[in-house]
């Protein structure tokens, strides 16, 4: 059947600006604008292929048969695919990660943008960023940044805004900015940001001060972006993901993503602007690894003295990469 297999490559991506948070759980809708880096070289290559008489959907992530709740993640996006196209098959899906989870880098944001774009290619839909986009968020809100390239934005949503976008903002090109990534802990996080925000959002006495706080924190990310200023960008990334982490570790129970190690390298950075004289500046997602923002210049330097820190199991460098794009008759390996 013409267009029943399809193949994308997603790229990871950070956030500059935190989600945190969300206004309608139904269609997955953040409560706080969000601005990230599309990041290469790490990519998710998936593909999906819809195969007569297959009695239910098959997910293989690495090889593995995925977890009960990951394929129950994807199949929820399958059917939105199917109800959307008409295609009643089921789907054999295989991803693949080029980095590993224990990168430090969450591969659901790469992972869930590509099942988007090669599920809609593989029943037919035409390719639209805003349509892949709209798909990956409902799995998960971070993923719909991957389907642009460069940095993006990812606005607020209403309750009921089911179409939510993000949007580009600057290509890869805009700025030669580097993130070093300094892994501090093997193994999976311990509470997945879905349960980590909901458990903020319900018991945390500064969930509302993080929602005052978010939006003009990503405002100032954009601005800084704008510019090309690195310390108004910087000091704002910094400040959003303090103010993040702050509303999860007054939930009862706190929530602390932090690591010892995590604040060790926190540190390092401060260190490195105030007496190497370097424009570095440290973000966290939900995990112990901290993610620094630096010019692409003085990135070896960067990822040569967060490696001599303490607690620091291994670095890696990536760039502003490109949006999400369906590979032709290329199989994943
Ligand atoms: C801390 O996108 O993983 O990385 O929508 O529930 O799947 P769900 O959450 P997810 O949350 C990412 C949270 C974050 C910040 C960010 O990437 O903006």
């Amino acid at each position: 059947m013409k267009g029943a297999t399809a193949t994308a490559r997603a790229h990871a991506n950070i956030a500059l600006s935190k989600y945190w948070g969300k206004s309608d759980t139904t269609y997955n809708l953040p409560a706080v604008p969000s601005i990230s880096i599309t990041l290469a070289p790490l990519v998710t290559e998936t593909r999906v292929r819809f195969v007569d008489g297959l009695g239910e959907d098959r997910l293989e992530l690495d090889g593995q048969a995925a977890r009960p709740r990951e394929l129950q993640r994807a199949v929820e996006l399958l059917d939105r695919v199917r109800a959307e196209s008409g295609m009643a098959l089921r789907a054999d899906i295989q991803s693949r990660n080029d980095f590993p989870t224990a990168a430090g880098l969450a591969s659901s944001a790469s992972g869930f943008c590509a099942l988007a774009a090669a599920a809609r290619a593989a029943a037919g839909l035409p390719f639209e960023r805003p349509a892949i986009s709209a798909l990956a968020r409902w799995s998960s809100a971070s993923a719909a940044r991957s389907a642009f390239g460069g940095y993006v934005e990812l606005p607020a949503g209403a309750p009921g805004e089911a179409h939510l976008t993000a949007e580009p903002l600057f290509d890869p090109s805009h700025w030669e900015l580097a993130i070093v990534v300094a892994v501090t802990a093997e193994g999976r996080k311990s509470v997945a940001s879905t349960d980590g925000m909901g458990l903020t959002k319900r018991t945390s006495p500064y969930y509302n001060a993080w929602l005052a706080a978010a939006p003009g924190l990503n405002d100032e990310v954009r601005a800084g972006l704008a510019s090309r200023d690195l310390q108004r960008l910087g000091r704002a990334m910094e400040q959003s993901t303090l103010a993040m982490h702050a509303s999860a570790i007054a939930a009862d129970p706190g929530l602390f993503y932090f690591q010892p190690a995590t604040l060790e390298v926190w540190m390092a950075v401060r260190h490195l602007r105030d007496e190497h004289g370097i424009s570095a500046f440290a973000t966290a997602d939900a995990g112990p690894h901290v993610k620094v923002l630096c010019r692409r210049s003085e990135a070896p330097e960067v990822e040569r003295l967060l490696g001599e820190v303490p607690g620091v199991l291994r670095t890696l460098r990536a760039l502003p990469g490109a949006g999400v794009h369906v590979v032709e008759g290329e199989e994943v390996t």
